[in-house]
């Protein structure tokens, strides 16, 4: 049977006040609510049937509150367009406090910037380009078809459909070796990492190495999260292998791709090293293949993973591919590490909302995502030219660490010219947010002097004039 107020399409919340009267008390509470403004006009009220229903009250003692209220002005009734709230006279309410400017969380942050023409800092993709018609696509798609169960909770490791589908993009795009058993949906890669904890302490791992120059806030966690953390320094070559095994780590995360954030590629000898190193102590590789779909010049670097499926967890996310706001991660992980996470998280809730999960998977299984990626690819591709062309042409003495892939590139500035403290206050001056490298380092003085580029951070028409900007504040400290 249809229920009395199907179709109400509002939930009005009114405190209806004890005593007398109970019209009485529905018209106070109407006016409160209008005088308020937490019913704007113009808000169409359900009808008179609807709401007594939902409150429990006879129909009549509704119509004639309206009645009433149509009579004080609070409301007005129309033949066709129902009872809606009018618009007082009076004083002008008070416009609503406008929202903070949230500026997004940042990954590794400059100190706020009072006033930001231009956001040139790294840790987001292009937010305007997201392909919010292949998503709602996509999303419509799976309303229509899902079955009723998959608004329940869902399993803790992520819905069969999207871990199949996973299992299946990842070793075509990533090489990455892995089956639906052992994929685990996360919300992030930083609560990814969270679990991979889980995985390192049942193992009694107790230090984790991390590469140097590293993201803050995964040092953090892995702090917080009990371990002893090793940075181990990267060269052009990627990670110095050689002085990881120096140490007592007994495992290693790492950005083999592209090195966050210098941008570096781990070389197929430090490749083969890391993974002999991993074979030798029994260490744990952790790999974070956090934009490892954008690769420039040549075909992507297969994921480290392929190499030794048994000792490396890999980890990926949607954060850079599509956008952050998804909170949408993996992890493929060796056999036994996914059979410890299954027993550790059994009893947990899924982190991640179980629609989005299979929206997700629609849109890689229809291929939008693969479409999506090509044209993204092109555009960053595009921008990472024009940060090299304008840098060729005003600023010859200052080059670029890591152009090859990813969303950010790192300018190194010469040693013998103003410390980078003076340069990115400089640049900040002139309203460009730009991070410098130092604060990626344990120690800033093993730091080149350099600043961190996010290319991909503005959207598409604000390039141009961002990158401009940066190089006109750039020129008077280097000419
Ligand atoms: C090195 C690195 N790994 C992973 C991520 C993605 O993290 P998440 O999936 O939690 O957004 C980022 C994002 O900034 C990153 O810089």
């Amino acid at each position: 049977m249809r229920k009395p107020w199907a179709g109400l399409g509002l939930d009005l919340h009114l405190e209806l006040s004890a005593g007398p009267g109970v019209r009485a008390g529905l018209e106070d509470a109407l006016r409160e609510a209008v005088r308020s403004g937490r019913l704007p006009p113009g808000t169409r009220l359900p009808s008179s049937r609807a709401l007594a229903a939902d409150l429990g009250l006879a129909r009549g003692t509704v119509s004639q509150t309206y009645e009433q209220l149509v009579a004080e002005g609070y409301l007005t009734s129309r033949p066709g367009s129902g009872t809606c709230v009018a618009v007082l006279p009076g004083p002008v309410p008070e416009p609503a406090r406008a929202e903070p400017v949230t500026r997004p969380p940042r990954r590794a942050g400059s100190e706020s910037l009072e006033t930001i023409g231009f956001d040139l800092r790294p840790g987001l993709p292009d937010l305007s380009s997201f392909p919010r018609a292949g998503w709602l696509a996509a999303t419509r798609r799976v309303l229509g078809s899902a079955p009723n169960a998959a608004f329940g909770y869902g399993p803790w490791q992520g819905h069969l459909e999207l871990r199949e589908t996973l299992a299946e993009y990842l070793g075509r795009a990533r090489g990455v070796v892995t089956t639906p058993e052992r994929v685990v949906v996360c919300a992030g890669f930083g609560q990814a990492l969270a679990q991979v904890g889980m995985v390192l302490h049942h193992e009694d791992a107790r230090v984790v190495g991390v590469e140097e120059p590293f993201l803050p806030e995964y040092v953090r966690d892995l702090r917080r999260a009990g371990f002893g953390v090793r940075p181990i320094p990267v060269d052009d070559e990627g990670l110095r292998v050689a002085e990881l095994a120096a140490t007592p780590a007994d495992a290693m995360l790492v950005t083999p791709a592209h090195q966050y954030p210098l941008g570096v590629t781990l070389s197929p000898r430090r490749r083969a090293d890391l993974v002999a190193w991993a074979d030798r102590t029994g260490g744990l590789i952790i790999e974070d293949d956090y934009d490892g779909e954008f690769r420039y010049d040549r075909q992507p670097v297969g994921a480290l993973q392929g190499l030794h499926p048994d000792r490396i967890i890999y980890g990926g996310t949607t954060s850079k591919s599509l956008a952050p706001g998804l909170r949408l991660a993996w992890l493929a992980l060796p056999a036994r590490h996914a059979d410890a996470l299954r027993a550790l998280g059994a009893d947990a809730d899924p982190a991640v909302s179980v629609i989005d999960q299979l929206v997700l998977a629609d849109l890689i299984r229809s291929g939008e995502l693969d479409r999506h990626l090509r044209r993204a690819r092109l555009r960053y591709r595009r921008r990472r030219d024009r940060v090299a062309t304008a840098l060729a042409a005003d600023l010859p003495d200052l080059r670029l660490s890591g152009i090859a892939a990813g969303l950010q590139t790192v300018i190194l500035l010469p040693e013998d010219g103003p410390s980078e403290a003076e340069v990115v206050a400089s640049v900040n001056g002139r309203g460009v947010a730009i991070d410098g490298v130092s604060g990626y380092y344990a120690s800033p003085g093993r730091s080149p002097r350099g600043l961190v580029l996010g290319y991909a951070t503005p959207a598409e028409h604000g390039f141009e004039p961002a990158l401009r900007a940066l190089v006109t504040a750039l020129i008077p400290l280097y000419r």
